[in-house]
């Protein structure tokens, strides 16, 4: 039977999918927010140690947050408003109800880390339900914006473009931040993701950040993953020994 142009020209799309800034960092964001919730949902509000530690663990999701929406603001937004004028806006204005929500997050967090025993158990059911809220209403968020936003992206730039955007984006990230980030960035990537995402690290950066990249994944990769990993970038699988 015989291929038409047409396609030809579709399988090559299929193959060649458009550049998506969205897809790898949202799935970091989710891991860290269901974690978080999970984390907070099982605590026991009479560990000390543990009521300490859960919320340093709000804290730090909650800073995770701020600082994604602010990227998203400075870099994401700006290139849709710059030419899809307006597009942003209904997102725009859910990132400043996020930054309300979060810093009422992390009032909850703090009163409950310095209650009384026995306020402590109302105080964590409270942050708990209110968390489930933020995180439900970021999943949705993060639809619209791996939809509505990738299209309008796609239609508007092209992948050269997008990939600048993201590169400058990423840039701006300070060292520590971006170490956080790699942790939930990593592990729940799916291998090719994973892959493409180490693969540009390791030609962009200096070694030393690829190795505390890959460092700070490695504990949360299981053995299957990191094989698979270390086989698509031809290191060896064994950390600190020879390198193929
Ligand atoms: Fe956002």
């Amino acid at each position: 039977m015989k291929i038409t142009s047409q396609e030809l020209a579709r399988v090559a799309a299929a193959e060649a999918p458009r550049f998506d800034m969205y897809t790898g960092i949202h799935k970091a964001l989710r891991a860290f927010m269901a974690d978080t919730l999970l984390a907070v949902g099982r605590m026991d509000p009479a560990d000390d140690a543990e009521v300490a530690r859960t919320e340093e663990r709000v804290l730090q999701l909650l800073g995770f947050c701020g600082a994604h929406l602010a990227h998203e603001n400075a870099f994401v937004h700006a290139a849709i408003e710059a030419r899809a004028p307006g597009a942003s806006d209904r997102i725009a204005h859910e990132h400043e109800d996020h930054v309300r929500h979060i810093e009422r997050l992390a009032q909850m967090a703090a009163r409950m880390g310095a209650a009384s025993p026995a306020r402590r158990h109302a105080d964590a059911l409270e942050l708990y339900r209110e968390l489930a809220l933020f995180v439900a209403g970021n999943f949705e968020h993060m639809h619209v914006e791996e939809t509505a936003h990738g299209a309008v992206l796609w239609a508007r730039y092209t992948d050269a473009e997008l990939v600048a955007i993201h590169d400058a984006l990423v840039a701006s990230i300070p060292p520590q931040e971006m170490m956080a980030i790699a942790r939930w960035l990593v592990p729940f990537m799916n291998p090719l993701e994973r892959f493409h995402m180490l693969a540009d690290v390791r030609a962009k950066a200096p070694p030393e950040v690829f190795d505390a990249i890959v460092d700070t994944a490695l504990p949360h990769l299981t053995a299957a993953e990191w094989t698979k990993l270390a086989r698509a970038l031809g290191i060896a699988p064994v950390r600190g020994l020879v390198e193929a």
